[in-house]
């Protein structure tokens, strides 16, 4: 078990897309074990993306139920249907002490791989709809700031930046 280091904006490697996951074996599941310990570990996270951890593949791991006991593990998801629209503030792990309204898809149907490589099916509406789609533009390379205008997009990275002088000084 290990606790991966969790990158931060402006970290080019949170802008380098994940690989579609192929083989499905021990080291597969060991890599998973360890993204669950390391969301575990965070105060406040949701899900957590493995290019968030500096590793290229498709793999996300998702809990935010109170008792921190409803792991779900997607792997090379993808949605193939989506309706409605709803805007609601985002956070992320690696775009820390800022949060922005983002508009997304209501409810989301989406195929992934289990640890197992069996394909899987899955509907989600609510939070889990709007996790879920933040975390594929997490292994897409997409972090939510690249979904804002540029005006807004360039007042939040300047709000980042001023919090990174404050907590170095
Ligand atoms: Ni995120």
């Amino acid at each position: 078990m290990a606790i991966y280091p969790l990158l931060q904006f402006p970290d080019p490697l949170l802008n380098r897309p994940g690989k579609t996951v192929t083989v499905f074996d021990e080291n597969l599941k060991e890599i998973v074990s360890n993204m669950f310990e390391t969301h575990y570990a965070q105060e406040n996270c949701a899900a957590l993306a493995a290019t968030q951890l500096g590793i290229e593949m498709k793999i996300t791991v998702i809990d935010f139920s109170d008792m921190k006991n409803q792991p779900l593990c997607l792997i090379n998801p993808e949605i193939i249907e989506k309706s409605g629209s709803h805007q609601e503030e985002e956070g992320c792990m690696s775009v820390s002490g800022v949060s922005a309204k983002i508009t997304r898809a209501s409810r989301i149907k989406i195929k992934y791989q289990d640890i197992t490589g069996q394909e899987q099916q899955m509907s989600a509406e609510g939070f889990m709809a709007k996790c879920i789609q933040h975390e594929i533009d997490h292994l897409n390379g997409v972090l939510y700031l690249e979904r804002l205008n540029h005006l807004k997009r360039k007042m939040l990275e300047m709000k980042i930046l001023k919090l990174k002088i404050k907590k170095k000084s």
